[in-house]
């Protein structure tokens, strides 16, 4: 459906996507993950046709059709549905959502009461309430503002579906409700989807995960293969210590078996070893006989969340070897006078 190799973004001196390859599969749903700045909406906009050539390279094929041609784009455009960031989209605020949908499908060419038939099945499944349909838009709430936007994606029944921040700008009690609408659509309508996010929860529905820093695109699978990438395939400790701070924590960092050492909360880690299971109870063991003051310790499996900090903090913390290196090559810091 979308495959994308050594896609690189270049906007004057400024390079924000380097060399970035992947691909997705029909029915799929892609998870693209990052911090804010990561270039995350630079690469849907390649996707969707919204950057110039002159400004990227690479071979991209979206449907199985270049978007480095202009003549595509339309046919392009046709087979697919964007849902922009909550700040930009694309709605007529002073009009009926009715009446967006009519606007948005007759550029289609889609017939009027075939558009209103499945405006209405789109309508129902995300829960949008009846009474808003012949409201103006701007009467909506954020959430249903945005469900809106993607039931208008999705009304042409696109082949693949772009959302950008899909849950952003939602009540974080609704989030859970965007995300599981986007699951029923993708199995009722079989539509591929490619969600971009900072949210990490929304891995929950992604069948692949994408994980984007400053343009470079660290890892691309699924979520559990990633997480299995972890010592003993992503098992935790997290432990709480009475008065825990940063030496203690570096002498768990240097016990052996100890391979990752997270900070998650005041008084609590979560830590990460080789054989877990062997391991474990002598690593208890030695942090009574250093006696500090072991509140709990409990054993799960690391989620997404974890997965993602864990590898950014690892992409960090080479980033930190790499400039002390340059240092030492460089004769020390440079001071000037
Ligand atoms: N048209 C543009 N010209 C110059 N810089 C841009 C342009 N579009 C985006 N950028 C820069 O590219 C970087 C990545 O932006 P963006 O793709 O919006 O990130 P994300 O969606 O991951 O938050 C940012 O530093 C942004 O300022
Ligand atoms: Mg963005």
């Amino acid at each position: 459906m979308v495959s994308v190799e050594d896609l690189n973004v270049i906007f004057g001196k400024k390079h924000i996507v380097h060399d970035v390859s992947f691909s997705v599969k029909k029915g799929e749903i892609i998870g693209m993950f990052g911090i804010s700045g990561a270039g995350k909406t630079t690469v849907i906009r390649v996707l969707t046709c919204q950057i110039e050539k002159k400004n990227w390279n690479g071979t991209v094929s979206v449907t199985g059709l270049d978007p480095s041609k202009k003549a595509n784009h339309s046919k392009i455009l046709s087979n697919i549905g964007y849902v922009p960031q909550l700040e930009l989209l694309n709605l007529y605020f002073e009009l009926t959502p009715m009446v967006n949908v009519e606007v948005f499908t007759s550029t289609y060419g889609m017939d009027k009461k075939e558009a209103k038939k499945t405006a209405e099945k789109l309508f129902k499944i995300l829960d949008i309430p009846k009474d808003t349909w012949k409201k103006r838009v701007k009467k909506m709430s954020g959430g249903e503002k945005k469900r809106l936007s993607m039931a208008i994606g999705l009304i042409h029944s696109p082949d693949v579906l772009f959302l950008d921040e899909p849950t952003t700008g939602v009540d974080a009690s609704r989030r859970y409700d965007v995300l599981s609408y986007l699951k029923k659509l993708n199995q009722q309508l079989n539509t591929t989807m490619f969600i971009i996010t900072h949210d990490l929860e929304a891995a929950l529905i992604c069948d692949k995960t994408a994980i984007l820093r400053e343009g470079r695109l660290l890892e691309f699978d699924t979520p559990q293969n990633l997480i299995s990438s972890l010592p003993s395939n992503g098992l935790v400790a997290r432990i709480s210590i009475e008065n825990l701070n940063q030496k203690i924590i570096n002498v768990i960092q240097g016990y052996p078996s100890i391979k990752k050492v997270l900070r998650v909360g005041n008084e609590t880690i979560e830590v990460l070893m080789d054989q877990f299971d062997e391991n474990l109870p002598k690593f208890m063991k030695f942090l009574f006989e250093k006696e500090y003051k072991v509140i709990s310790m409990s054993r799960d499996i690391a989620n997404f969340r974890r997965y993602f900090q864990i590898r950014i903090q690892e992409e960090e913390t080479k980033e930190k070897v790499q400039t002390q290196i340059e240092l030492i090559n460089n004769g020390g810091p440079q001071y000037q006078n």
